[in-house]
């Protein structure tokens, strides 16, 4: 990219990941180009501009690859040929190319931890005990009083083994009983999963994101889970234990690294990103002890955490202070997995939401619909399609409400398809498309465009340092500094009036209204739900 200004240049001496915006495509929901109600590649190429023009940098995309859908997409057949559902190869080229002619990069989904069980690898392994890739998966005897090898569950419900009668040998899956885990102890497993990566490489692709990497190792000895002192009705079954013997086990670090090393063997900062649920001491160590394991391991939170100035302050803080020397932080408010922040902080608050995220220090990840300010979407009993909703009904687990299709314009099914979409349109679809917000500048998709504008102008947002202001009942308000350059944030995380002291300097940028330039005269005021974004006189 080129660098045109001094600001500019500031930003190319670093990493291009660093103060890049990520946007999540998930691409069955983004925009279907051939009329059969599923989002496809050439979908995906129609809508770049869109991408443009909301200012991002980067397009994750969820998989692509060939699957039989049972996790739609996240159970792999063959690593690497496209769906076609999706297209084909020389649609994926297309889409790269025409994404890097208009300064996008692209971000592939990576899932090493398992595989489908229509993957002719699985195919082999569990064709015979003496299959030469029978080591490939984790197959045990049952244990000697006879049923499964211990207590380890799958995240999707029920026991993690599965029995195959044909070889009379259980084989582990930490999730879908046709997504069975690889052996990662086998460096078979590890050249052909690699290969993987050196294959989407030399196509061209600017990283990846890692799926479910805490899943990739799990105690050999096959130690029980204890059981969890925590868990009541009403939670999930699976977590009625903890996961100490089958997550996050220490191998996986050595693997992690592998991966690095191999992306740092190409040219131009391929990214590596790591997703993982873990408390914020664990998950640091997935930067890897020499900060060779990942450059960003996905912080999800922000989706946990109450949504209270306080515990939001505090969690900033325990995340910003532990985090390894060098390592740089990224912040998540949303994905295909978890429930969408307008419906978990409500409509009004998303626009603080969005300027926090835009805000704090380190790479926001912004997931598909949000930007238009997209709500949970109905879903009826018999539209459901998540297999963990369709294993453990009633228990809020289904993602099917956050993977609706993408609201285009006024046309039928709001512009995703010609045909009906896999998953039905939220209800409020023609009040919220893109096209009516583009023309509205007080948006919340104007509000997405102006942030990410500014934080692409000002490297006290992209680069700078943080530092917090004040936590009270109502306002979270923190400091971004670059050099000279001092900017504030400062959010009304209540539906009341708040006000605070002691800032003085000008509005850049407001949630709510379009009054930018007004003077700041020690006393802040913000109406309910309000942020506003100002610099520090000097
Ligand atoms: C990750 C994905 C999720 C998938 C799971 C199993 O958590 O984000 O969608 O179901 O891994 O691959």
């Amino acid at each position: 990219m080129t660098s045109e200004s001094p600001l500019d240049a500031t930003r190319a001496e670093e990493a291009w990941w660093k103060h890049a915006v990520i946007y999540q495509v998930y691409p069955r929901s983004f925009q279907d180009s051939n009329g059969d109600g599923v989002g496809d590649l050439a979908g995906v190429i129609a809508r770049l501009d869109y991408l443009v023009a909301l200012g991002v940098d980067a397009v994750w995309l969820s998989p692509i690859f060939c699957s039989p859908m049972d996790d739609f997409g996240y159970d792999v057949s063959d690593h690497t040929a496209i769906d076609p559902l999706f297209g084909d190869m020389s649609d994926f080229r297309r889409l790269v190319a025409e994404a890097h002619s208009r300064g996008l990069r692209v971000i592939l989904d990576y899932i090493p931890n398992h595989t489908s069980d229509r993957h002719s690898w699985f195919k082999e392994s569990r064709a015979a005990r003496a299959s030469r890739k029978r080591d490939w998966y984790v197959w045990r005897d049952p244990a000697p009083g006879g049923g499964a090898p211990n207590n380890w569950v799958s995240e999707f419900g029920g026991s993690a083994w599965t029995w195959d009668e044909a070889t009379s040998q259980y084989y582990y899956h930490g999730f879908l009983r046709s997504q069975p885990d690889l052996n990662w102890r086998n460096p078979e497993v590890v050249e052909a999963m690699l290969d993987v990566l050196r294959f989407w490489l030399d196509e061209g692709v600017d990283g990846f994101r890692v799926d479910a990497i805490h899943f990739l190792f799990e105690d050999e000895s096959l130690t029980d889970d204890p059981p969890n002192p925590h868990w009541h009705e009403g939670m999930p079954p699976t977590e009625r234990v903890l996961r100490d013997h089958s997550l996050d086990q220490p191998e996986v670090h050595d693997a992690v690294a592998l991966m690095r090393r191999l992306c740092d063997s190409y040219e131009d900062e391929r990214v590596l990103i790591g997703e993982a649920y873990l408390p914020i001491e664990r998950l640091m160590a997935y930067y890897g002890g020499a900060l060779d394991g990942f450059h960003l391991p996905f912080n999800f939170h922000l989706i946990t955490t109450p949504w209270t100035p306080t515990s939001i302050s505090i969690l900033v803080e325990a995340y910003e202070s532990k985090l390894p020397n060098g390592g740089w932080p990224n912040w998540v408010l949303g994905n295909h997995d978890r429930h969408r922040i307008a419906s978990r902080v409500g409509r009004d608050q998303a626009r603080a939401a969005a300027m926090l995220l835009l805000t704090l220090r380190g790479t926001p990840t912004l997931y598909q619909g949000d930007e238009l300010g997209m709500t949970n979407g109905d879903i009826a009993p018999d539209q459901v399609r998540d297999p963990w909703e369709l294993n453990m009904p009633g228990l809020g687990l289904g993602r099917d409400p956050v993977r609706t299709p993408m609201l285009w314009d006024e046309s039928p099914n709001a512009g995703f398809s010609a045909a009906s979409p896999w998953l039905p349109l939220n209800a409020d679809w023609s009040a919220r498309h893109a096209a009516g917000q583009a023309d509205d500048p007080a948006s919340i998709l104007n509000l997405y465009r102006r942030l990410i504008a500014l934080r692409r102008r000002e490297p006290a947002l992209s680069l700078g340092d943080y530092k917090a202001l004040a936590a009270t009942d109502q306002v979270l308000a923190y400091e971004r500094r670059f050099g000279a350059r001092r900017l504030g944030v400062a959010l009304n995380l209540s539906g009341e009036p708040a006000a605070i002291a002691g800032m003085t300097g000008r509005v850049l940028l407001s949630t709510h209204a379009t009054d930018v330039g007004a003077a700041l005269t020690g006393r802040l005021d913000l109406a309910p739900n309000e942020g506003l974004l100002f610099e520090f006189d000097r």
